[in-house]
């Protein structure tokens, strides 16, 4: 999905430890600057050291997603909001569709969220075909043989008692919440397996930009 020209403010939702987003828009978007967010100290200290040499350009922010204020006025609009491996940590869909509203309210006119986050698959039996081959790419690059046998296991078990996976949604309820939350063009934009990129723009007027 193309940010488009971001000259703007960009948050990054849990950037703790690794805030690749935020650098990476921080490199590709010369004009832009970030707050980067996330719950773990020791992770923000971590980032602080990666995010030094963009200087007043990005402002690191600590807070818990399970917090109704997580996401301060003090920051005022931004004009997009990217979240890369976090939501699917809290566990918790009900709290995920709330954070949907806060960062759709949190959006200039126009402004993009992204979100970057493991998914369950679809049906049951997707979800076992998705494992197996998570599991034999994992053997194909030097994993130990239990993942084999783990594999074998999987094939053995019936479909139909399978579940869809062990995170909080499938791709479908995430666009579905997105829509719910006010996004427009809301879409997939990559996917591999159980790993996706999606997310919708916030349009105040109503009207799809075309
Ligand atoms: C796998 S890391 C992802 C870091 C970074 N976004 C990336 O893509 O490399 C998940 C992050 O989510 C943060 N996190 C998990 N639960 C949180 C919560 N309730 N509130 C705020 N941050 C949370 C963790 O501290 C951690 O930094």
């Amino acid at each position: 999905m193309g940010l488009g020209d971001v000259r703007g403010r960009v948050g990054e939702a849990a950037a703790g430890g690794r805030p690749e987003p935020s650098t990476f828009i921080l490199d590709r978007y010369p004009h832009a600057t970030c707050v980067a967010q996330d719950g773990s100290e020791p992770m923000l200290n971590h980032a602080r050291h990666l995010a030094a040499k963009y200087g007043q350009r990005i402002k690191l922010h600590q807070s818990d997603l399970f917090e109704v204020d997580w996401l301060p006025q003090q920051f005022g609009l931004f004009d997009a909001v990217v979240s890369s491996s976090c939501l699917h940590n809290l566990r918790d869909f009900k709290r995920i569709r709330e954070i949907y509203g806060d960062i759709h309210a949190h959006l200039k006119p126009g402004g993009a969220f992204v979100n970057a986050d493991l998914i369950n698959a679809p049906t049951a039996a997707l979800h076992q075909r998705y494992d197996r081959v998570a599991t034999a790419r994992r053997h194909r690059e030097g994993a130990v043989a239990e993942d084999l046998a783990a594999m074998v296991r999987q094939r053995r078990r019936p479909p139909a008692t399978a579940a869809r996976g062990p995170f909080p949604a499938t791709l479908d309820q995430h666009l579905t919440a997105l829509k719910a939350a006010g996004f427009k063009d809301v879409d997939c934009f990559w996917k591999e397996l159980r790993r996706a990129v999606f997310g919708g723009y916030a349009y105040r007027s109503g009207r799809s930009r075309r």
